[in-house]
């Protein structure tokens, strides 16, 4: 058995690394199985247990989020992993740099099949935890020439640009929304927000594709009404997770927009392309079990080179 901290993590795998893993993922999902995932409240936080088995791996992530007193989030999270042949445990890894490559692999993933090809343009709106990783995903799918972000919170819009400075693309700070996602060919949306949303389909290019990462949970939602509505094609992540926890759960009744599968758009489904495409991801458990895989197979390669 072995244990991973997320500190070896970060010396073993880059979001660049993790996209063929997602994508080799999502070509066999036939071969995966995920029941839902199960969420416990307590009154500051809650717990989330998400068990999966990918190929001959079957495994489990335990996390969990607790606002504490002094209102910080602390957020925390494990994955373990079993050989379904043998049943024996190969691994205890921390899961929240996991959580994080494999949430942008995603993005990398979907925006390979779904961009336009000549996309030049990308826009990152909130610039939290997950943003450094969902850039450097979206560029390694693109020839992205100027990425846009934004925040409300200036002071972390302006840190993630700091912190990227020496990164291939330049990262340019936004004025407003509308400044941010106006002229980009690629939008991510990747904030906590609940309520109306707030991006509203008028913002859009007439060509693009938009991400939409931020919404993994009843009640948030970053897209107004509007871009369900109008957008060309909708793509999920996972048809139960989506509809309980993504911005499908506002796709309402009356919508008739072709909705898809991304096992079914990396498995060869067409969809008519050069219109606008959205892709809602809620952060599945076989996302985590195969990159989890990937790693204990490395260390074990490794290992047995070394
Ligand atoms: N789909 C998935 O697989 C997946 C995986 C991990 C995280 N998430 C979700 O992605 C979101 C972002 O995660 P994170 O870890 O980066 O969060 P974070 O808290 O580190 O950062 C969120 C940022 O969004 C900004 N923000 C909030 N509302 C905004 C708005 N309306 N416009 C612009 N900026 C706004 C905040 O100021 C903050 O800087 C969360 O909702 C998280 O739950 C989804």
């Amino acid at each position: 058995m072995i244990s991973l901290t997320n500190k070896q993590i970060a010396n073993l795998i880059t979001v660049e690394q993790c996209i063929p893993v997602i994508e080799e993922l999502f070509k066999n999902i036939e071969n995966t199985q995920m029941p839902p995932k199960v969420y416990m409240n307590i009154p500051n936080g809650d717990f989330r247990s998400m068990p999966a088995v990918v190929g001959n791996t079957a495994g489990i992530k335990w996390c969990g989020l607790n606002i504490r007193e002094e209102g910080k989030i602390h957020i925390f999270a494990k994955i373990l992993i079993n050989d379904t042949v043998s049943g024996d445990l190969l691994a205890i890894m921390d899961g929240e740099l996991i959580t994080a490559i494999r949430t942008a692999a995603v993005t990398g993933v979907a925006t390979k099949y779904m961009a336009p090809e000549g996309s030049r343009v990308a826009a990152f709106v909130g610039c939290g935890a997950q943003t450094p990783n969902q850039i450097k995903a979206v560029c390694a799918v693109r020839d992205v020439e100027r990425v846009n972000v934004f925040d409300l919170d200036r002071e972390r819009m302006l840190g993630i640009c700091r912190d990227m400075q020496d990164y291939k693309v330049e990262i340019h700070p936004c004025l407003g929304l509308e400044d941010c996602v106006g002229n980009a060919d690629i939008v991510t949306t990747l904030t906590p927000a609940r309520g109306d949303g707030y991006l509203e389909h008028c913002m859009l290019k007439d060509v693009c594709h938009v991400n939409a990462v931020g919404a993994d949970a009843l009640g948030k939602r970053e897209l107004r009404k509007s871009v369900l509505e109008e957008i060309d094609v909708i793509v999920y992540d996972e048809w139960e997770q989506c509809s309980h926890s993504g911005e499908i759960q506002y796709y309402g009744a009356n919508n008739d927009k072709p909705l898809l599968s991304l096992g079914g758009v990396v498995g060869g489904n067409e969809f008519e392309r050069g219109g606008q495409t959205l892709f809602d991801a809620t952060g599945l458990a076989i996302e985590d079990v195969a990159t989890a895989r990937y790693l204990y197979d490395k260390v074990r390669n490794n290992i047995m080179c070394g």
